[in-house]
C-alpha cells in the first residue's frame, strides 16, 4: 500500500529539550501503526508536530491528499489538517464537561449537514443523520461497556471511562487517519481487546490508523509495524514480533 502519511526528519525543541530530533516515520495506507517508547520518549510531540499543534523546528510532514499525491501539510493549523482528513485523540481528554456522555460523541464532527447554514431550515435533511449518529454513538458505548453511562455528565465518569469516551468521540469523526494517543490508557484489558478489534474492523473498512499505546500486550496483537522512540530519536523499527525482541528496545524499557 502506498503511504498515506510520511515523517521526515521531523524536530521539535522546546529551548534546550529535544522532545524530536530527525524522525522519520511512514504510515502505509489501510494500516495500523504502532509508536510506542518510554514517558518523554516524543511521541505525544510527534502528534502535536504531525496536527499542526506544534510547528516543526525542522523537517516535513506529508500526507496523501485525494488526487494520490503527498502535500506537505507541516506549517497548517489543526483545523486545516483535521479538514484534510486527520483526527486525534488527546492522551489528556478534552470533553465538555457541561455536556452528558452522548452529547460529547455527537459534537464532534464538524460537518453535519444540520450546521451547513443552507441546509439548517430544512430539519428533515438532517434529523434523519442526528438519528443515526446518535444511534452508532449508542452502539459504540454500549460495545465498549459504558450503555449506563449515556446521559450521565463527565464528571460522573472513572478516568478510564473518560479516556474510552475520548476515543470513541475520535472514532465518530469521519476521517481517513486517526491518530489516537493512548487509548488503552487505564481501561480494562478485555474493552481495551474490544477496542483494538473495532479498530481493526474499521481498518478492514479502509482507515488507516497510527496508536501511541502504553500497554504493548494489547497493541502488539493488532499492529503491522512499529517505531520506538527514545529521547525524541528513533530507536527502533520493525514488525512488533522483531521490535519486542530487539535488545535495545528492552534495555530503553527497563532503564526508563
Ligand atoms: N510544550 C512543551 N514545552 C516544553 N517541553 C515539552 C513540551 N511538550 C513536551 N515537552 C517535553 O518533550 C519531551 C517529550 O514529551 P512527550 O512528547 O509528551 O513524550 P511522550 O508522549 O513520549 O511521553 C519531554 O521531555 C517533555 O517534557
Ligand atoms: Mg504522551
Amino acid at each position: 500500500m502506498p503511504n498515506i502519511l510520511e515523517a521526515r526528519d521531523l524536530a521539535k525543541y522546546f529551548g534546550g529539550v529535544r522532545a524530536l530530533d530527525g524522525v522519520t516515520i511512514s504510515v502505509p495506507e489501510r494500516s495500523i501503526v504502532g509508536l510506542i517508547g518510554p514517558n518523554g520518549s516524543g511521541k505525544t510531540t510527534l502528534f502535536n508536530v504531525v496536527t499542526g499543534f506544534y510547528e516543526p523546528t525542522r523537517g516535513e510532514v506529508l500526507l496523501k491528499n485525494n488526487s494520490g499525491s503527498m502535500e506537505r501539510i507541516d506549517g497548517l493549523n489543526p483545523n486545516e489538517v483535521f479538514l484534510k482528513g486527520v483526527v486525534r485523540t488527546f492522551q489528556v481528554p478534552r470533553l465538555f464537561t457541561s455536556l452528558t456522555v452522548l452529547e460529547n460523541v455527537l459534537v464532534t464532527p464538524p460537518v453535519q449537514i444540520g450546521e451547513k447554514v443552507l441546509d439548517a431550515p430544512f430539519k428533515s435533511r438532517w434529523e434523519k443523520q442526528e438519528r443515526e449518529l446518535a444511534k452508532k454513538a449508542v452502539g459504540l458505548l454500549k460495545k465498549f461497556g459504558m450503555e449506563k453511562y449515556v446521559y450521565s455528565r463527565i464528571t460522573e465518569l472513572s478516568v478510564a471511562h473518560i479516556k474510552l469516551l475520548e476515543t470513541i468521540r475520535g472514532l465518530m469523526t469521519s476521517a481517513k487517519l486517526y491518530l489516537l494517543d493512548e487509548p488503552a490508557a487505564g481501561v480494562d484489558y478485555g474493552v481495551a481487546r474490544e477496542l483494538f478489534n473495532y479498530i481493526r474492523g474499521l481498518r478492514e473498512e479502509g482507515l488507516t490508523f497510527l496508536i501511541v499505546e502504553h500497554r504493548l500486550d494489547v497493541l502488539m496483537d493488532y499492529v503491522d509495524y512499529v517505531y520506538v522512540l527514545h529521547n525524541g530519536k528513533l530507536l527502533s523499527e520493525g514488525k512488533p514480533s522483531e521490535v519486542v525482541n530487539d535488545p535495545k528496545v528492552i534495555e530503553a524499557y527497563i532503564g526508563g
